[in-house]
């Protein structure tokens, strides 16, 4: 398997994901607000780049609807949720179809509309991930990043999901960048969050006091789905 580490968001373009299998991350918090969504029950999430856009599809599509995300880490005026996890709980989200905006994570689904095929992935359900990539020929992991840049949780996660596949035996060919990825978690593993919260984004989510979002988005082993974009929307894959 090659794989390939991209940086940031705004990186992201047709060459380095067409033909591959694109593995967006964005750990705060976009990605893991996704995967808690569609393992709490919500039908569908439908990733759009603004907020313009996200109350255009509200309208199209009439009931079950919750516009979610956020811009500077707060909620939208006029959406329903932020861009906390812990607001997608099940009775929020049993059956709706959960329109998004944030500022990076949709913007990096979009930025890889080119790629054969796209999945979500996050410390939350990072082992559900490598199940779902193992065997696949050429995988490009997405690091949303912030503003264009790149940022330490996104890196770790990418670095996690390279040592899990080498764990299982995977013959993995790793780009220079993944190599950087794979050992900034190898030699930090023990202190993961000590160094995600030395980066830029973790700690304006501190100061704007998200701490019980920073808790939940470094846990492991939460859930087994994989959101998978079908014709342009991520709906649950369970691996
Ligand atoms: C993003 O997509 O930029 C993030 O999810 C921002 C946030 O943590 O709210």
């Amino acid at each position: 398997m090659k794989i390939e580490v991209i940086g940031s968001a705004t990186q992201v373009n047709e060459e380095c994901v067409k033909g591959k299998t694109a593995v967006v991350i964005d750990v705060l918090r976009a990605t893991s607000v996704m995967v808690t969504a569609l393992a709490n029950g919500a039908k569908q999430v439908i990733p759009v780049v603004s907020p313009k856009e996200a109350f255009a599809m509200k309208e199209k599509l009439g009931s079950d609807v919750i516009l979610g995300g956020e811009r500077d880490a707060l909620p939208i005026s006029g959406f329903d949720y932020g861009n906390s996890p812990l607001q997608y709980t099940s009775d929020v989200v049993a059956g709706k179809n959960i329109v998004m905006t944030t500022t990076n994570g949709t913007l990096a689904i979009n930025n890889a509309a080119d790629a054969d095929q796209l999945i979500i992935a996050s410390f939350i359900n990072a082992e559900a991930v490598v199940k779902f990539i193992k065997g696949n020929e050429d995988v490009a992991l997405i690091c949303s990043g912030t503003d264009g840049q790149f940022t330490l949780e996104d890196a770790l996660c990418a670095g996690y999901l390279i040592e899990q596949l080498q764990m299982q035996n995977e013959d993995v060919n790793l780009t220079d960048m993944a190599v950087a990825m794979h050992q900034l978690y190898k030699s930090n593993q023990k202190k993961i969050v000590t160094i995600a919260s030395q980066g830029k984004h973790y700690q304006n989510l501190l100061r704007k006091g998200f701490v019980k979002d920073l808790e939940y988005c470094f846990r492991t082993g939460l859930f087994a789905n994989v959101p998978l974009r079908v014709g342009g929307v991520l709906k649950n894959t369970t691996c």
